[in-house]
């Protein structure tokens, strides 16, 4: 325990400090290689779909905007790297509610593939209609990611322009309400885990 919370508070602190939190040790090297393999063969398997835009009603495919491809992570899937994963989630949660009074009820996390030519341009991650998600969050599993690979993700904070390398284990936190942000294309395969932190979702 000693240990995780040593690495929750290092992406916590990044976050207080620079309003987009960035952690290079919240995903362990070999839980990092675990979620790459399993995403891998997702990807083999065709498992994933083209990532939508909006929520409820306002659902829609848009490649101009986005241009990823997704898969939830679910412990009704049984797969031994997902449930890793959760419980990691599952203990950070715990310790933001107990050090930081944030009050998360539930979180939803989806892989995503950039292919060779996506992006995301830029966009904030909460809804327009709802206020649920209040932190975002995306671990990296881009082994050997290099300049000139690009997909770097870029976030915008005031005035100030911040570009993050994807490199593989890296992750980020940040205010899902109030940073904007984007995907720089990428020139080859990009791979992560990307997630929401929400509030009173009843489930209704
Ligand atoms: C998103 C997103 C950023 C990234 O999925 O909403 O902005 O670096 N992802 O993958
Ligand atoms: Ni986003």
């Amino acid at each position: 325990m000693y240990l995780l919370t040593h690495v929750f508070d290092e992406l916590i602190d990044s976050y207080v400090n620079n309003n987009i939190g960035v952690a290079n040790d919240f995903l362990s090297i070999s839980l990092t290689e675990e979620l790459r393999i399993h995403l891998t063969s997702l990807i083999e398997d065709n498992k994933l779909r083209l990532a939508k835009i909006g929520n409820n009603s306002m659902v829609t495919i848009d490649t101009s905007i986005r241009k990823d491809a997704i898969y939830w992570l679910d412990r009704k899937h049984n797969n031994i790297s997902e449930n890793k994963f959760l419980d990691l989630i599952d203990e950070y949660v715990l310790h933001l509610n107990r050090t930081c009074f944030t009050g998360i009820t539930s979180y939803e996390f989806h892989f995503a593939h950039f292919d060779k030519g996506s992006f995301y341009k830029k966009h904030l991650d909460q809804f327009q209609n709802n206020n649920l998600r209040q932190f975002s969050m995306i671990c990296y599993l881009n082994e050997n990611w290099e300049i000139g690979d690009g997909g770097e993700l870029c976030a915008y904070f005031e005035d100030k322009k911040i570009l993050i390398e994807p490199i593989n284990g890296r992750s980020v936190f940040f205010k899902s309400d109030t940073i904007e942000h984007e995907v720089l294309v990428s020139n080859t395969d990009r791979l992560s885990v990307t997630g929401w932190f929400k509030i009173n979702d009843l489930g209704l």
